[in-house]
């Protein structure tokens, strides 16, 4: 449970919240890198934390950002032409490059200071793991990105996609954190046998000792730039089966899912404004080529992954009720709702546009949810107190991997993550 003051501080990011200036000291994922394929394309329009903005690919395609408001007379830039390297307000013909500086002002005369001194407010961009981030803090703060992992992989190795979500960003992280959820959300109907639910996203082996073991046991680990999360159940012979995730500051969340071999999972969260965010999903394998079938699986939602339309809306959200299926619901699935994704989809947005945290009864498997909520508050606070985080700088420190083990009962999650990763916060090398 929060106080409703802390609830807001929480969960809202605008310019001059306080969790939004702590938002504002990390890179902030803003597009796809393919909404902007070709230099001198169409410009798109982004809103990102409560702020509208229009990102466009220069002929050198490089990719600015800018306020939306040319600073002329207030048109909107996202009509602009955009040519020779810079984007052309077609108001008056006010023309600005990538970083924000006026090259061209056509009405102006020669010789003005306005030549000088008129810029359009613009934020730095780079391109990693085929998504534009963006800098939206103090310039003179400026750390490199995050290396998360699945952007060091070659392309081959990594599918990037991205999907709305309507309701406040940290819904979407508690729920990642939350894996005690997987017991009931993700399961089929109490009447199906576990090896029989065709929309199992786990084999029937661990489906079964998720489903009869509701109550993990969790422990938490802290390291550079967030915690690592451990759910331990009882598995048949194999002891006891952990289901591991990483959160990393501000808001990226992982799957645990993944044995050895398989392919992982990933998030991060931006918000759009208070009551809506984009969720940009990635999966990757360092060991091997993620090949055309396994593409094409992605591409109509697994893992953490949805299937969206080409404008990244999920097909079922919520203006369909996210298409549930009562009868399905009976004999099929717990919740007769297609997808992994679009149920943690579906139960996020139905607590509300924002979740009302005063009025909730947390128990022991929420552990990590509250670990998640003190570690931004305390964040938060403290850079309102003039203490700036750490994390941003440690961007080689965002390598680290989530997922599945199996141990002998009695090891320690330390050691469990050091047989897994071969790290005891399950931190990893760049792959080859
Ligand atoms: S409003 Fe943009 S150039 Fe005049
Ligand atoms: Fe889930």
């Amino acid at each position: 449970m929060l106080s409703a003051e802390d609830n807001e501080l929480l969960t809202r990011t605008g310019a001059e919240t306080p969790m939004g200036r702590y938002f504002r000291r990390f890179w902030q994922p803003v597009a796809l890198s393919e909404e902007l394929p070709a230099r001198d394309g169409a410009p798109i329009r982004v809103r990102i934390m409560g702020e509208d903005l229009v990102a466009f690919r220069d002929s050198e395609g490089r990719i600015g950002l800018f306020d939306r408001r040319c600073p002329h007379r207030g048109a909107d830039m996202y009509f602009g032409r955009n040519e020779a390297c810079g984007l052309r307000c077609v108001y008056h013909g006010w023309k600005f490059d990538v970083t924000g500086k006026a090259v061209d002002l056509p009405n102006v005369p020669p010789g003005a200071r306005h030549h000088d001194t008129v810029r359009i407010q613009s934020y730095p961009t780079r391109e990693y793991g085929d998504i534009v981030w963006a800098w939206m803090g103090p310039p003179e703060r400026m750390p490199a990105p995050p290396e998360l992992e699945y952007g060091l992989m070659p392309a081959g190795r990594r599918y990037v996609m991205k999907q709305l979500i309507e309701c406040n960003w940290a819904q979407v992280l508690e729920g990642d954190l939350d894996t005690s959820h997987f017991s009931f959300l993700h399961m089929p109907a109490p009447s199906v046998p576990s090896n029989e639910n065709p929309d199992a996203p786990a084999d029937a082996r661990r489906l079964r000792w998720i489903r009869n073991d509701p109550m993990p046991r969790f422990q938490i680990l802290d390291h550079e730039v967030g915690f690592v999360v451990g759910g331990a159940r009882k598995a048949d012979e194999e002891g006891i089966y952990w289901r591991m995730t990483q959160f990393m500051l501000p808001a990226h969340g992982t799957g645990p899912s993944t044995l050895p071999g398989e392919t992982y999972f990933g998030f991060t969260v931006a918000p759009i404004t208070d009551e809506a965010c984009w969720i940009y999903v990635y999966a990757w394998n360092p060991e091997r080529e993620i090949g055309p079938e396994e593409r094409a699986k992605l591409k109509k939602g697994h893992g953490v992954i949805a299937e969206v339309g080409p404008d990244y809306i999920p097909l079922r959200n919520r203006g369909n009720d996210f298409q549930i299926d009562r009868q399905a619901q009976k004999s099929a699935t717990f919740t007769g709702i297609k997808g992994l994704a679009e149920q943690d989809l579906m139960i996020q947005q139905s607590q509300g546009f924002i979740a009302d945290r005063t009025r909730e009864t947390l128990t022991a498997t929420d552990a990590a949810v509250a670990r998640f909520r003190r570690t931004l508050l305390a964040g938060a606070k403290a850079l309102m107190a003039g203490e700036e985080p750490t994390a941003p700088w440690r961007p080689e420190a965002y390598r680290t991997r989530p997922g599945s083990w199996f141990a002998a009962e009695g090891i320690d999650f330390e050691d469990v993550l050091l047989e897994r990763f071969g790290d005891r916060r399950g931190r990893v090398q760049a792959a080859e």
